[in-house]
């Protein structure tokens, strides 16, 4: 095995073939080999490393955008350092600065609220950045992103069809434009078919929010409850669930209830969650593609990558 060949398995994977790169790395782990990549980035100029950085890691949501994410980079021989924002901006900018700081070779952001400024040292050196699940309104990144006002009119109108009169849509934060959007759905609709909308606008979402929401509407009066809740995700619509069977509401029969993400958790609840599905896995495939096309082939133009949500429909709306 000549040494031109080890080399570009290290410093240039895309020149050879998935068999040689397997040989020379069993090689190398038998061997203990560490490449330097501060050395190996000086001679290639390229880290060989992307950066990513999430709203919320803990939501399974964003977990599996980061795993379709890594299986793209892992087959181009990148790796991929992942920051969790947490929903916090201040965390979000300390990764974009880490990014920036290790001259990382391109970046995915989800990010956390509409302030994109953490992105301009990478525009201004050229590195390619591609937004996950946000569109940049100036057309500056391109993105992978779905359809959220779509989504939010997929389960309203799910809702309605149940038979439900007052809707109840718990989500938030605003600085959220994945909240927004489905907020958005939802109201284009229940305006539409007459019904009643009240909008409980919350922090991060959470089972535990979900669980305080369930018990204010359980203190309600019956006839002043909602008799539909369209959560802005799985993990505040679990918590709905958790905290109206605790309280002795029967979720269909009296209350249903619609999700967003369609999270593992989702079919397993102990009422099968409803709820409009993301193609979070594919996403993050998608996105590490586009960013790697940016990084291997920059002369060639990216188009952005929009999804459309689907309904799944379960036990907690059969009320049909
Ligand atoms: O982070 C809030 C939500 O936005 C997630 O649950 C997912 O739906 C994302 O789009």
């Amino acid at each position: 095995m000549s040494v031109a060949t080890v080399s570009n398995v290290l410093n240039r994977p895309e020149r050879v073939t998935a068999r040689t790169i397997e040989r020379v790395m069993k090689v190398v782990e038998e061997l203990g080999y560490v490449p330097n990549v501060a050395a190996r980035q000086l001679r290639s100029g390229r880290s060989r490393v992307l950066g990513m950085a999430v709203l919320n890691i803990t939501n399974p949501f964003f977990a599996q955008v980061v795993l379709g994410a890594e299986e793209i980079a892992e087959k181009a021989g990148y790796s991929v350092i992942v920051g969790n924002s947490y929903d916090s901006p201040r965390r979000e900018s300390r990764y974009l600065e880490l990014f920036e700081q290790q001259r990382l070779d391109g970046v995915l952001l989800a990010p956390v609220n509409d302030d994109l400024s953490g992105l301009e040292p990478f525009a201004r050196r050229g590195v390619p950045v591609v937004l996950v699940d946000r569109v940049d309104p100036r057309g500056l990144f391109v993105s992978v992103s779905v359809d959220d006002v779509r989504g939010g009119q997929l389960a309203t109108e799910h809702i309605v069809a149940t038979g439900a009169r007052h809707i109840a849509f718990v989500g938030g934060p605003w600085s959220v434009a994945q909240m927004r959007d489905r907020l958005e759905g939802c109201r284009q609709i229940a305006h539409a078919r007459g019904v009643r909308l009240s909008e409980y606008q919350t922090g991060p979402l959470s089972a535990r929010l979900g669980r305080e929401i369930a018990e204010q509407i359980a203190q309600m009066p019956a006839v002043e409850r909602p008799d539909g809740i369209f959560a802005a995700n799985d993990e505040v619509a679990l918590g709905i669930l958790q905290g109206l069977v605790i309280q002795g509401i029967a979720v269909p029969e009296e209350i249903v209830i619609v999700g967003y993400d369609d999270i593992n958790f989702a079919a397993s609840a102990i009422v099968p969650l409803t709820s409009v599905s993301q193609p979070a896995n594919t996403m993050g495939l998608r996105a590490a593609e586009l960013l790697l096309a940016g990084i291997l082939a920059p002369d060639q133009p990216l188009v952005s990558v929009r999804f459309e949500p689907e309904l799944v429909v379960r036990q907690s709306t059969h009320r049909l």
